[in-house]
């Protein structure tokens, strides 16, 4: 679909954690393609750079509060843009950080903080899309994991296990929203010697 195909049937893109980093540039990314874009985060007070550059590139984009550790910022956010936009085409679940440490020196809350928004998080933006997404019959789904959701090193064992997780959820639900046209995906996203370097075809 062309850039002025998806503006004309009004596609909508959601992403998680757009206040900095990959989040952000994946906003400004989907909404210069056509996409009216949710560029979402949990402190909407951060977003003021973003919608700078959005306007003055006359893109169609609005910040909107959501953080994914929470039932209920999940279900609102996600449930409006339902409502308003009657349609939930692209969602890229970015909202993550990582935890480092060996082991026997992490805590327990610190571990459950970890999975809360980086596996919990996604699952919960997922299970509020989907059923959109079903009536519809078409939506993509895209987790951003990591090259540590694959491969392993030392002091960082809860965010490998997140990413981990969330590659073998994202298999499976894929599996889940292939009969009605849906689809589910990751990107692991990896820094490379002077720049992050991530699988753009996969975010556009
Ligand atoms: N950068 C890398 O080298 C790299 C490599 C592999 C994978 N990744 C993955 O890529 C994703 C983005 O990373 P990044 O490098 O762009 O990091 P970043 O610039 O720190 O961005 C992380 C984003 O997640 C948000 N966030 C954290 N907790 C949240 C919550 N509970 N609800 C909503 N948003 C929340 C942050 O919001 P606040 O501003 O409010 O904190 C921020 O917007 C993460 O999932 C990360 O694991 C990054």
């Amino acid at each position: 679909m062309s850039k002025e195909e998806k503006e004309e049937s009004g596609q909508t893109a959601i992403v998680t954690g757009s206040s900095s980093g990959i989040g952000l540039e994946t906003s400004l990314a989907l909404a210069r393609n056509g996409f009216y874009t949710y560029a979402t985060m949990r402190n909407p007070a951060k977003g003021k750079a973003l919608v700078d550059r959005a306007e003055k590139e006359k893109l169609p984009l609005q910040v909107a509060e959501l953080d994914v550790d929470r039932d209920e910022s999940v279900k609102n956010t996600i449930g409006g843009i339902a409502r308003e936009r009657k349609r939930i085409d692209v969602v890229v679940n970015n909202a993550g950080f990582a935890l480092v440490g060996a082991l026997e020196e992490t805590s327990m809350d610190e571990i459950k903080a970890q999975f809360e928004t980086n596996l919990f998080g996604a699952l919960r933006v997922m299970k509020a899309v989907i059923p959109v997404m079903r009536r519809q019959a078409s939506g993509t789904i895209v987790n951003i994991t990591s090259m540590g959701g694959k491969v392993a090193i030392p002091l960082d064992p809860i965010y490998h296990g997140t990413k981990f997780a969330l590659e073998g959820i994202t298999e499976s639900v894929r599996y889940e929203l292939q009969p009605f046209g849906g689809k589910c995906d990751t990107c692991r996203a990896r820094r490379g010697k002077d720049e992050l370097l991530w699988q753009p075809k996969a975010c556009t």
